[in-house]
């Protein structure tokens, strides 16, 4: 039997597949996360599921792709994306949100901004009035490495209460590399008053490869609830 959260997420990552898998669409992009495999578990279950090729973001979703008998294919084979269906670490009413908690961000983003459609699941945790206060681990930002001392420094500068060089396991792991061979910051910035501003300031800083703040790109998000029920945003 699953957790109250696992239902939730299972529970949203299926109602979003049902009701926007386009007719005919060929290109689907999957998103990185504990919810997302739902999403994968549902598109398995398609009658139709070798007519279209799904896009991963990352290492976990290439091979969620492959073991529920989906189509692989890459952004680079498939930069036309007809959906992409993603999990967020917090999702605000504009649909704004923060990404990048599993280390994927710019993989995530490149996949969304290719996508016609972009479609957001998550359990009722990741609700918030604004970025920033449910989730508290700080904007999660990819660097060059060679970056980290002057971005840290640069974020600091900026505002940020925190910045945490994103570690693997234990220290001896050393920090968490990402898909992309890049280095990861945690900044704590509290709440989040514009994200779009803030995304585009942090942006600008050289080093930065990609943040999490995800704006102006979600159209519609998907919530499961305690009681068993999908809420949804758009
Ligand atoms: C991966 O880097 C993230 O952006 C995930 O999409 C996000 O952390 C949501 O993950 P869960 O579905 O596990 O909460």
């Amino acid at each position: 039997m699953l957790s109250l959260e696992e239902q939730a997420k299972k529970n949203a990552a299926y109602k979003a597949v049902d009701e926007n898998f386009p007719e005919n669409a060929k290109v689907i992009g999957v998103g990185s996360g504990s919810t997302v495999v739902y999403v994968a578990e549902r598109l398995g279950q398609l009658p139709n599921k070798s007519d279209f090729v799904c896009i991963p973001t990352g290492f976990q979703l290439k091979q969620l792709i492959i073991s529920n008998g989906l189509n692989l294919g890459s952004i680079e084979q498939f930069p036309d994306v007809d959906i992409a269906f993603d999990g967020a670490d917090e999702c605000d009413e504009s649909l704004n949100l923060i990404k990048g908690g599993g280390a994927c961000l710019f993989q995530e983003k490149l996949v969304a901004g290719s996508a016609k459609k972009f479609v957001v699941v998550a359990d009722f945790r990741k609700k918030s009035a604004a970025l920033g206060v449910q989730w508290t681990k700080g904007v999660p930002i990819e660097i060059v490495p060679n970056s980290y001392a002057k971005v840290t420094a640069d974020l600091t500068r900026m505002g940020a209460s925190k910045v945490i060089l994103r570690q693997g396991g234990s220290a001896k792991a050393g920090p968490v590399i990402t898909d992309n061979n890049n280095f990861l910051l945690d900044a704590d910035f509290g709440k989040i008053e514009d994200p779009k501003l803030l995304h585009a300031q942090i942006k600008a800083l050289v080093g930065v490869v990609e943040t999490g703040l995800f704006t102006n790109m979600a159209k519609k998000a998907y919530f499961g609830e305690t009681d068993g029920a999908v809420s949804t945003w758009s």
